[in-house]
């Protein structure tokens, strides 16, 4: 049946008289605001406006707008809630949609019955019945307009008598035009919830943490138990389709370089931890990470609440449980410690752990010393923060134990340089470090704040000549891997390839037939560059493998020397931060660039550029070469050996 949307545009317009809500209020949008954006979320019975209001000096709010009933349309729908409530029983149904399709068609017979008996029919009025039932029932009702809305992440509510606020995607937090007003309505959407997910929430029992019907995360608190101005709730909102590593590259949070590095590093079992604040993205780029597994591994996922989604099938995953504990004593939980034991047994290539925070930090990295690979995040501001409260109580992991742990990476939340078409936050990853021993960490990846950039060094990498030998190749065997990985990621991104699905696939096909891929997405595999052999033999020998089961008090010997060992690392930072600029510029792509390009890129004036080229020059990084009109510079095949077959132009 075709909607007359003519009707539902009068009716908005009204803008009074929409369904009276007991218990809360939908603040209407005031004459004066300033409408920024509209869209609908169920069209067209629900929209949403966010407007910036005069009153509040600007301030931008999110305004629900719902389809308003008429008082009699009012009247009949509590009643027929009240009949379907009463009638279906969820529990007889083994499928979620079952449910619904059961209530929606009992709603719709019942609806008919009352439109005649109470005459009460129009065109309108049997949909707008049903989206207020559906909404009642199997959705969230009055905050399942702010559930539906994709740009919405977070929900919470400090009481009644304040806004419902949100974090949404472009407006970050900001206030609704939803306000509790009733403590005992509040106290029963709380205790409605908790219900739904199977969780009991009580004065005895006034905290819940709990997975709620679409997985999403909800954490509350009941009456004033704990929280002196009446219950609250917050719900973090869970994505049915997780952020890929792609769509982390394209909201600029990771580079290729560095997404591929962490491919690579995945394939090794190599461990890595994930630092950060309360929502710097995490959770988020974990499940990214853990997306590059190599098919076939076996992952275990360890979680307090299950957040991680993989597109794999050889994945156990553990959610751990609460006890039913009355009057203190511990009754049925199970908990992290537990599971992170128990996975084990399951003898996993990769054990995840969701967050760690008490003693299973511990049996993680004993899993991870006895040849797992392993992946986790930690709550801290900081690497030294993070490294800190791993060695403290209650996770107690030794100092000698942290150098298993082999990469840090820092995600944040940060301030970005203000660029005129995006918002100005972004999450990105600050750092990445490879930990050589507790207290010495080497930046690999950095980001830069002024310029959004990230910068790598990745040539400082101690872990890629111990994996190199591992594996029988030489350094430049996997630098250039991983630059054929970045290339794929970077065509991955350019052509949408970006559910997190579709990335696995690829990753799967790179796996099965590698030449293939690379046929089919166009990319040349470099010719190997001529090394002599006593150079290769010159790098240092790794004397510790990555997988490796170590007796307690063992330490992995450091490797002192820089890979490249000609780069002058003596010099002050600054410079040679500038020559790496350079490099990567030059590094980045094949044929000739102008001098132009470069001093534009790097906001360098023409004194300073030649000044940095002059000591990359005495240093043997490039060698000039003058030409007819032109100078030329040329990444030196003796200077850093790697990339050596590209050419650059330089000014006259
Ligand atoms: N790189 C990103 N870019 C944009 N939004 C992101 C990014 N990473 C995460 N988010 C969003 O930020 C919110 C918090 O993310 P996430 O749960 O991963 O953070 P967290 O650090 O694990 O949080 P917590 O401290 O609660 O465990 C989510 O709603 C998520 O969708
Ligand atoms: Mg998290």
């Amino acid at each position: 049946m075709e909607l007359n949307l003519g009707i539902f545009k009068k009716l908005f317009k009204r803008g009074s008289g929409e369904k009276k809500e007991v218990g809360y209020i939908k603040e209407p949008v005031p004459e004066n605001a300033e409408i920024i954006e509209r869209y609908w979320i169920t069209k067209p019975f629900a929209r949403v406006t966010i407007a910036s209001i005069p009153e509040l000096g600007g301030a931008i709010k999110y305004f629900v707008e719902e389809i308003p009933l008429r008082p009699e349309e009012e009247a009949v729908l509590d009643k027929i809630i009240n009949i379907v409530a009463a009638e279906i029983n969820p529990a007889e149904f083994k499928e979620e949609n079952n449910v619904r399709d059961a209530m929606l068609s009992m709603a719709d017979k019942i609806i008919r019955k009352y439109e005649k008996k109470f005459k009460i029919h129009r065109p309108d009025t049997h949909k707008k019945l049903l989206y207020y039932i559906e909404r009642e029932l199997l959705g969230f009702g009055p905050i399942d307009v702010l559930m539906k809305d994709y740009h919405i992440e977070d929900i919470s509510c400090d009481g009644v008598d304040v806004p419902v606020y949100i974090w949404h995607r472009k407006y970050e937090s900001i206030p609704t035009n939803i306000v509790f007003k009733d403590k005992v309505f509040l106290d029963n959407f709380i205790v409605k919830l908790a219900h739904r997910s199977g969780k009991h929430v009580s004065s005895a029992f006034p905290i819940v943490d709990a997975m709620i019907y679409g997985k999403h995360r909800l954490a509350a608190s009941f009456r004033e138990e704990v929280s002196p101005k009446g219950s609250t709730f917050t719900i973090r909102k869970f994505r049915e389709e997780p952020y890929s590593i792609i769509d982390l590259i394209d909201l600029g949070t990771i580079n290729t370089d560095m997404a591929a590095y962490f491919w690579l590093l995945m394939e090794n079992k190599v461990s890595m931890l994930i630092i950060g604040g309360t929502a710097a993205g995490k959770t988020t780029l974990l499940n990214a990470i853990a997306t590059l597994i190599k098919p076939g591994y076996k992952v275990v996922t360890v979680e307090e609440t299950a957040e991680i989604n993989l597109p794999i099938d050889n994945w156990v995953q553990f959610i751990s449980r609460e006890s039913y504990g009355i009057s203190g004593a511990k009754v049925g939980e199970v908990t992290l410690f537990d599971l992170v034991k128990t996975s084990l047994r399951y003898r996993p290539d990769y054990l995840i752990v969701g967050e760690v925070r008490g003693e299973e930090a511990f049996v993680l990295f004993q899993a991870v010393a006895t040849g797992h690979g392993g992946l986790c995040t930690i709550h801290g501001e900081s690497l030294d923060a993070a490294v800190k409260r791993l060695t403290s109580p209650p996770m107690n992991v030794s100092e000698s134990y942290i150098p298993l742990m082999n990469v840090a990476i820092n995600i944040e939340r940060v301030v970005l340089p203000k660029r005129p078409t995006t918002t100005s936050y972004g999450r990105r990853v600050t750092y990445v470090w490879e930990i050589r021993d507790y207290n010495d960490y080497i930046p690999v990846f950095e980001w830069s704040p002024s310029e959004d950039i990230f910068y790598s060094y990745i040539e400082r990498s101690v872990l890629l000549p111990r994996l190199a030998h591992k594996l029988g190749l030489t350094l430049d065997d996997l630098l250039r891997e991983l630059r054929i990985r970045a290339r794929i990621l970077e065509w991955l991104k350019d052509n949408g390839i970006r559910s997190f699905r579709e990335v696995a696939k690829y990753i799967n096909e790179f796996y099965v037939n590698k030449e293939e891929l690379l046929k089919k997405l166009g990319i040349e595999v470099e010719e190997e560059k001529e090394i002599a052999v006593s150079e290769v033999e010159e790098l240092p020998s790794p004397p510790v493998e990555i997988e490796t089961t170590l007796p307690t008090e063992v330490k992995p010997p450091k490797i002192e020397r820089p890979i490249v060992r000609r780069f002058p690392y003596d010099l002050a930072e600054e410079v040679m931060n500038k020559i790496y600029k350079i490099l990567k510029i030059l590094m980045g792509r094949k044929g000739v660039y102008s001098d132009i390009d470069i001093k534009t890129r790097l906001n360098m004036d023409d004194v300073e550029f030649k000044k940095i080229i002059e000591i990359m020059r005495k240093h043997h990084l490039i060698s000039i070469e003058k030409k007819r009109k032109h100078t030329y510079i040329r990444i030196r095949k003796k200077g850093i050996k790697v990339y050596n077959t590209l050419s650059s132009q330089l000014g006259k």
